[in-house]
């Protein structure tokens, strides 16, 4: 089973808003006249990064009528690129405590606290209504939670009839003989980290009632991000707006994990649009 407190111990920073705040500040950015775009460099903790989430948003020809639930939304930094970019009224629930905090104050300091609230909360049990939503978000998180089917139970109860799930997720890969390589983002080892396979995961949702509208496999893209990523990182070591600020030192080792994983199949990533009919 997940363990709240393991997830939210790879996670947690206490300090983590003081020194994002540091940092702007270092780089030039006035915290008080901040614009959500400037906090894509630290805030989009999934492969593929802004732009990852600007096309899943196309594919799902957001606009801002939709209400949409964020599931594991970290440091919200989707949550105020879909507020800010696409109109969207967001609700954003994560487990870790820091991360709600931390959330909740950058949104506010981008003037965006009117279209998102932030709920810290475990997205199996979220306590919100049902049928409150169109759509459910859920990018780079599943990996943390075991009990998939009591994930997607919770998804399907909090969707309007025709409301869609959009999954952006690292899945198991084809290659199951060999060890993934910890650390990674989204654990520090296997205790953490709850991989099935994509096609598992379709299987579990036509269980529970969805329908799949729409599949990508985008491995190589993820690939392609991470080793772009750490071409940057080398070029300017040593802090900045970027995953060492979340992570800390453990974050050296995740772009060459992942790459390692990506590239002998152990670890796989894709989209998938599901609906409830
Ligand atoms: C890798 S981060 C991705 C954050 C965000 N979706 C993004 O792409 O920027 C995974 C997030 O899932 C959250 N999380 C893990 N298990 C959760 C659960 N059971 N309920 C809610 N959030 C959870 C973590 O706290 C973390 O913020």
């Amino acid at each position: 089973m997940s363990n709240p407190d393991n997830i939210s111990a790879h996670y947690g920073r206490q300090d983590l808003l003081e020194r994002i705040l540091a940092v702007l500040k270092q780089t030039g950015i006035d915290p008080v006249q901040l614009e959500a775009k400037q906090l894509y460099p630290v805030d989009q903790l999934h492969m593929g990064g802004r732009q990852a989430t600007r096309e899943l948003a196309e594919k799902l020809k957001l606009t801002s009528d939709i209400n949409l639930l964020d599931v594991g939304s970290g440091l919200g930094g989707t949550a105020r690129l879909l507020a800010s970019e696409y109109g969207c009224q967001v609700t954003a629930i994560d487990l870790t405590e820091s991360f709600c905090r931390a959330s909740e104050k950058l949104t506010a300091l981008t003037g965006l606290s009117n279209k998102i609230v932030t709920v810290q909360g475990d997205a199996v049990a979220t306590g919100l209504p049902d049928a409150a939503f169109d759509l459910i978000w859920c990018q780079h998180t599943q990996m943390n939670i075991a009990d998939k089917p009591g994930l997607l139970r919770e998804f399907h109860r909090l969707l309007k009839p025709t409301g869609r799930v959009a999954l952006h997720e690292v899945f198991a890969g084809s290659v199951t003989a060999e060890p993934i390589q910890y650390p990674l983002p989204w654990a520090s080892d296997a205790s953490a980290s709850f991989l099935i396979s994509a096609d598992e995961m379709l299987t579990l949702a036509t269980r529970e009632g969805f329908e799949l509208l729409e599949k990508q496999a985008l491995s190589n893209e993820a690939q392609a991000w991470w080793e772009a990523l750490l071409t940057r990182i080398g070029k300017a070591p040593g802090g900045g707006l970027g995953p060492g600020l979340i992570y800390g030192e453990q974050s050296r080792q995740f772009g060459p994990n992942i790459i390692d994983n990506l590239r002998h199949q152990r670890i796989a990533v894709y989209e998938m649009i599901l609906r409830r009919p």
